[in-house]
C-alpha cells in the first residue's frame, strides 16, 4: 500500500493550502474533538473547510461516534472526493481514519496530528480503528492517509502530562531502532529534529511490515507489560495514561532483557534513567505484578501459550517475538528478577 507523504512544517496553514491546491482538493471536511476545535483549528480556520467535531476523549472511539460522524458526512453531502482532515490527537486519527474508510468504501483522508503521541506514533503507520465492548482497538482496518503534516506549533497548548507521557513512545523508538535518536534526546536535542527522527523511524519499520507481522513488532517494546497495566488499572476504575504504562512497561522490560543477556548494564541503565528522566513520573517502590499478571496472557501478540516480548539487545538495535511462560516470568518475579 502506498506510503503516506510526509510534511514536516512550520507553517502548517500554508503547507495545507499547498497541498489541497496541488492536489485539486475542492471539497474538504475538518474533524476535530471538542479541544483541538478551540485550540488547533485556528491555526488552519483561514482554509474555510466544513467542520465536524465530538467530544475529546477515548471514550469518542464508539460506534455512536462513527454512527454521528457519518451522518454527518451524508449531511454536508461528503462524496468519494470529499478529503477528511483528521486534526487532533490519536483519538482523532484513530477514528477518522476508521470512518473514511468504510465511508462509501472509502475516501481519502489526512492526519494532521497536535498531540506529541499523536505526531511521533498515533498518526503513523496505517492503524485505524474504535474500542468495542471494553476492548481497546479491537475494531479497525489497516488503511494509509494519504498525507501525514507534522508541526510542533500546536504542541503550545497541550497539556503537559500530554506532552510528558509520550516521551515514553520516542524513547521506545529509539531504544529498539535508532540509536542517533537516542543520543540526541539524551543530549536534549531540538525537539523538531526528535519529532521528526521518529517519525521517519517508525516510517520505516511499517514500510517494511505494514501488517505488523514481524519488525514492526519492536514498536511493541514496553507495551506488553504496559497494556496488562493498563488494564489493570481499567479493571479498578483508575485508567493510566498509556504513556505512563508504557515507560513502566519498559523499566520492567528492561530488566527482563538484563537478565536474559539481551543487554548489558551500562545500556540498561542509560535507557532506565533516560525513561525517569523523561517521562517524570514516579513507579519507585511500585510491585504491580500480582495486579496485572493475569492481563499478560491475554495480550493479542502471544499466538501460542508463551508471552511474546520486544526487547532492546543494545541501544538503537531490538529483538522481537522473544517467547516466555507466565510460568517463567512468575518464578523470575519469586526470585527477584523483574
Ligand atoms: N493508530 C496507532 O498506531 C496508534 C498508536 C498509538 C496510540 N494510538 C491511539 O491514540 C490515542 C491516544 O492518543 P493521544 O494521546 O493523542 O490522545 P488524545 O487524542 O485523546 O489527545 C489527548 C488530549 O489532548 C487534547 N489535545 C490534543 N492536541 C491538543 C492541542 N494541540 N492542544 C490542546 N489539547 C490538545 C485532546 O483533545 C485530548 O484531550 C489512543 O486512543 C490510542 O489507542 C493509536
Amino acid at each position: 500500500m502506498q506510503m503516506p507523504e510526509l510534511v514536516f512544517t512550520k507553517t502548517i496553514s500554508e503547507s495545507l493550502n499547498h497541498y489541497c491546491s496541488l492536489n485539486q482538493i475542492k471539497n474538504a471536511i475538518i474533524l476535530c474533538d471538542s479541544n483541538t476545535s478551540v485550540h488547533c483549528l485556528p491555526l488552519i480556520s483561514e482554509l474555510n473547510f466544513k467542520v465536524v467535531a465530538f467530544p475529546a476523549g477515548e471514550v469518542s472511539k464508539s460506534f455512536e461516534q462513527v454512527n454521528f460522524i457519518l451522518n454527518q458526512l451524508i449531511d454536508l453531502n461528503a462524496d468519494r472526493q470529499t478529503l477528511l482532515i483528521n486534526l487532533g490527537g490519536g483519538v482523532v486519527s484513530d477514528l477518522g481514519g476508521f470512518v473514511a474508510s468504510i465511508y462509501k468504501r472509502g475516501i481519502p483522508f489526512i492526519n494532521i496530528p497536535t498531540s506529541l503521541l499523536g505526531m511521533v506514533d498515533a498518526s503513523i503507520g496505517g492503524k485505524t480503528g474504535i474500542d468495542f465492548l471494553n476492548y481497546k482497538n479491537i475494531i479497525g482496518v489497516f488503511n494509509h492517509p494519504k498525507a501525514i503534516f507534522i508541526s510542533s506549533e500546536f504542541l503550545k497548548t497541550l497539556p503537559q502530562d500530554e506532552l510528558k507521557s509520550a516521551w515514553s513512545e520516542i524513547i521506545k523508538t529509539a531504544s529498539i531502532a535508532n540509536i542517533g535518536l537516542f543520543h540526541t534526546i539524551e543530549s536534549n536535542g531540538d525537539l523538531d529534529e526528535v519529532i521528526k527522527e521518529c517519525v521517519l523511524t517508525k516510517s520505516r519499520l511499517v514500510e517494511m511490515d505494514f501488517k505488523d507481522q514481524n519488525i514492526r513488532q519492536l514498536l511493541n517494546f514496553g507495551h506488553t507489560i504496559g497494556h496488562a497495566l493498563e488494564s489493570y488499572h481499567l479493571e479498578i476504575n483508575k485508567p493510566i495514561h498509556h504513556g505512563y504504562a508504557v515507560a513502566y512497561g519498559m523499566l520492567m522490560e528492561l530488566k527482563l532483557a538484563l537478565h536474559i543477556g539481551n543487554i548489558n548494564k551500562i545500556e540498561f541503565n542509560r535507557v532506565s534513567e533516560l525513561i525517569k528522566l523523561k517521562v517524570g513520573y514516579d513507579f519507585s517502590g511500585t510491585d504491580l505484578f500480582d495486579f496485572y499478571s493475569k492481563y499478560l496472557s491475554a495480550d493479542k501478540k502471544n499466538n501460542d501459550s508463551n508471552i511474546s516480548f520486544s526487547l532492546p539487545k543494545s541501544i538503537g538495535n531490538g529483538q522481537y517475538q522473544w517467547k516466555v511462560s507466565l510460568d517463567q516470568l512468575k518464578n523470575w518475579k519469586i526470585e527477584g528478577i523483574i
